[in-house]
């Protein structure tokens, strides 16, 4: 019997970034898709890739006023919208799973929202399976390349309004 090495993948669509507009102009596209507002986002790419940007311009063109911090530190900042919750994650510093519990991360994870997760590779054997996998990968100073995979039916509908 074969085993299943990797979770199916079922879509994609990719797309360039020649700048940084053209990484807002997706971020406004996957804004308007209803099925975000109980979703999880995993945001992959190496340091500087721009995975806080693009959730930046995800939140505020979905409401979200003021400034947005990367949680880098903090692991996690939320935001409440109007009957919806957004946690954004960056585990790039996660070393302690204890982490997890104490600091209430499961209890974000389980509530309905929108979950945005940076190094979720860092954080891998804790988190579910991602709706959506956004991969941003730098060609140059300003030029992106970027797919995304849709991993669940949900991740389906999110990737209806973007790239090709
Ligand atoms: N096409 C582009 N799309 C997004 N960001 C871009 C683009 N071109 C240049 N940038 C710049 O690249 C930088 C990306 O930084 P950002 O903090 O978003 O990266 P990151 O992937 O979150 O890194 P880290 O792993 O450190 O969290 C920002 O300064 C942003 O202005
Ligand atoms: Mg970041």
């Amino acid at each position: 019997m074969t085993q299943l090495q990797h979770p199916p993948i079922l879509g994609t669509s990719q797309a360039t970034w020649a700048d940084e507009a053209a990484c807002a102009r997706d971020a406004l596209a996957l804004a308007g898709a209803a099925a975000l507002r109980d979703a999880f986002v995993e945001l992959e790419g190496p340091l500087g890739a721009g995975k806080t940007t693009f959730a930046r311009h995800l939140l505020h063109a979905m409401g979200v006023a003021g400034r947005i911090r990367s949680p880098t530190y903090a692991l996690v900042e939320t935001y409440e919208l109007d009957h919806l919750a957004i946690s954004h994650f960056d585990f790039y510093r996660f070393d302690d799973p204890q982490e997890w519990e104490d600091a209430g991360l499961r209890d974000l994870f389980g509530a309905p929202g929108l979950k945005l997760v940076e190094w979720a590779e860092k954080a891998a054997p804790l988190l579910p399976l991602p709706d959506l996998r956004v991969t941003i990968t730098p060609q140059g100073e300003h030029d992106r390349s970027v797919r995304y995979d849709a991993m669940t039916p949900k991740g389906l509908l999110l990737i209806d309004n973007l790239g090709s």
